[in-house]
């Protein structure tokens, strides 16, 4: 990735101040990779992101680019599900033989680890591993999953359609982006999204087991966690809504009218679907199909041990934010939702 010295990149990186990066590791536990703050709002991006970001931001565009982007756990996949089945004519029998991952090539999915400290990452694995935790298995899928895919999809043949999922924001995407590619973007009530992220880092062992959601709320309220700011990472979409080639939507509206949100996509791609196909495709969407589609779940993952039990990457598909929120937190995360409001007609459907 040494070239991308040579391409401009617009943005200078800041380190955390040692109080925020203690309060990480207070509240998270363990805490390999580190993060570094990007650009002029800070984005927490973890350190390895920074070898790609330049390619990321110049990579050239083709029009029939298809982008699913969210702040994670905002329904990401259930979008890139959606978008992939309406944009390639309810091809079922292909979403079930190509995984959804290798459908849709994860644009900064490689900032999460960092190859050479595998060893490490496999030590703190082994302490709450399972029996069959398998780990050579995992120190390659590391590597693997450490390689920047922008090479990748820059090979695609011209022919191909490409679908990529991110969760960088917009401003760490090509700046005019939206001449040329389509972007779906999914926001999710942030409380939602706190309560499925730390299910999510638990999930792949990324935080201490007996940490309570309390100080993983900690961490997201105050814009420590991966990607945030998150109203500044949403707000730059919802500023892009009524661009043509952008379609916003709300986790909540996909929740309460799939319909409705799936005709929303057809007419975005340009495509008609009848009755019975929205139907069909409602059922291949809901949350107890997707839990059991192999495609989609990342279950193979359970065979190699390294994630835990109790937890699944499809969970509860709902909202429950109330049943972890205590009186204080509860009001904490009202007065940061209104702080970051006030500026922007940005509402959320759960908020209104
Ligand atoms: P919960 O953890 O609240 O259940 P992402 O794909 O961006 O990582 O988002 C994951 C969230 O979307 C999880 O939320 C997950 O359960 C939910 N989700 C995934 N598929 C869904 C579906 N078919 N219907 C409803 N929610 C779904």
């Amino acid at each position: 990735m040494g070239e991308q010295k040579e391409l401009p990149f617009p943005y200078e990186t800041k380190e955390l101040e040692p109080e925020e990066e203690e309060l990480i590791k207070s509240n998270l536990g363990t805490y390999i990779t580190r993060y570094v703050k990007l650009g002029p709002k800070g984005y927490m991006v973890l350190k390895p992101y920074m070898k790609d970001a330049a390619n990321i931001y110049n990579m050239p565009l083709r029009p029939t680019d298809v982008f699913v982007a969210s702040y994670q756990r905002s329904g990401t996949t259930w979008t890139q599900e959606l978008v992939w089945l309406v944009a390639n004519d309810l091809n079922y029998e292909k979403a079930a033989e190509i995984p959804l991952a290798e459908r849709y090539p994860f644009i900064d999915g490689f900032m999460f680890f960092e190859p050479e400290k595998r060893e490490l990452y496999a030590d703190v694995m082994s302490k709450t591993a399972d029996e069959n935790f398998d780990r050579e298995k995992y120190m390659q899928l590391i590597e693997f999953l450490s390689l920047p895919v922008s090479p990748l999809l820059a090979a695609a043949p011209l022919t191909q359609k490409r679908f990529i999922k991110t969760h960088l924001p917009m401003s760490l995407m090509p700046p005019k982006m939206l001449d040329t590619a389509k972007v779906v973007y999914v926001a999710r009530d942030p409380r939602d999204v706190a309560v499925s992220c730390y299910h999510h880092s638990r999930l792949f062992k990324l935080v201490d087991p007996l940490k309570p959601f309390k100080s993983f709320w900690e961490i997201f309220y105050r814009g420590l966690f991966t990607l945030a700011p998150y109203f500044e990472h949403v707000k730059e979409a919802w500023e892009q809504r009524h661009n043509p080639n952008m379609l916003f939507l709300f986790y909540e509206e996909l929740s309460k009218d799939l319909p409705a949100s799936i005709n929303r996509v057809a007419d975005f791609l340009d495509k008609k679907l009848n009755e019975e196909e929205i139907n069909r495709l409602c059922d291949h969407l809901s949350i107890d199909n997707f839990k059991k589609n192999k495609s989609v779940n990342f279950e193979e993952m359970r065979e190699i041990g390294v994630l835990a039990k109790g937890e699944s990457f499809i969970r509860k598909g709902k909202s429950g934010w109330r049943d972890y929120f205590d009186e204080e937190m509860t009001q904490q995360a009202e007065q940061w939702i209104e702080e970051n409001l006030t500026d922007t007609d940005l509402r959320f459907p759960s908020m209104k």
